[in-house]
């Protein structure tokens, strides 16, 4: 899969896209094809041991989904929501947490798993949070990031493309909470935006 740019599967059979979107980036199969090889990569990483899988809300819940339906190690679940001050479309680094895990991390296999890695600051954030708890590892899985706004080193273990500095919709991610469950990941049209296009 290219690193930048659009994707020469979009838009493919099946997925005529949503009226909103202007440009698909990354198609649904291209999507499900590199979650098949990253889900194996996972597979072989932590035979003979028990992964937790931790979502964060809301963005990851399908990536979260469409993986752990591809993994034959034992896996659990879980789920944390953050909170990031700053405008609509950007983070400040300032994070807070909305809802924490249910299970105790200590000892645990734990891959934490994101839609996007923006400028990094909610996973580095995260990654300093659950690695104080105690884990016997921690890794990130991301299958999205912008490699133009990322502001942290981050050692993302699991990286599915990269995208470029443009707002992004689609497999989670959303614009006012649209969007979300479109199977690839687009750009929306100027209009649906109105006056106030947000920035990258
Ligand atoms: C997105 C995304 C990451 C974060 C990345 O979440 O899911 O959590 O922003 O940005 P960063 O790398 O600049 O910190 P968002 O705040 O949009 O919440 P959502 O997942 O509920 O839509």
């Amino acid at each position: 899969m290219t690193a930048t740019g659009c994707d020469r599967k979009a838009g493919g059979v099946g997925e005529s896209p949503h009226d909103d979107i202007e440009q698909v980036l990354i198609s649904g199969e291209s999507i499900q094809e590199r979650l098949s090889a990253l889900a194996e990569e996972i597979n072989r990483d932590y035979a003979g041991r028990e992964l937790l899988l931790v979502g964060v809300l809301k963005g990851a819940f399908i990536l979260m989904a469409d993986l752990a339906r591809r993994l034959q190690i034992p896996v659990e679940f879980d789920f944390m929501a953050v909170s990031s001050y700053g405008s609509a479309t950007q983070t400040s680094g300032v994070v807070r947490i909305i809802k924490d895990l249910d299970l105790d991390i200590a000892d645990r296999h734990v891959l934490l798993v994101e839609d996007i890695v923006d400028s990094g600051l909610t996973v580095n954030y995260l990654l300093r949070n659950l690695r104080a708890r105690g884990p016997a590892s921690v890794e990130i899985m991301a299958l999205l990031s912008k490699p133009d706004q990322i502001r942290v080193e981050l050692p993302i273990r699991y990286h599915g493309f990269a995208v470029p500095n443009v707002f992004v919709v689609g497999y989670g991610l959303d614009y006012e909470e649209q969007y979300r469950n479109l199977p690839y990941v687009g750009t929306l049209r100027d209009a649906v935006y109105g006056s106030a296009r947000p920035r990258p």
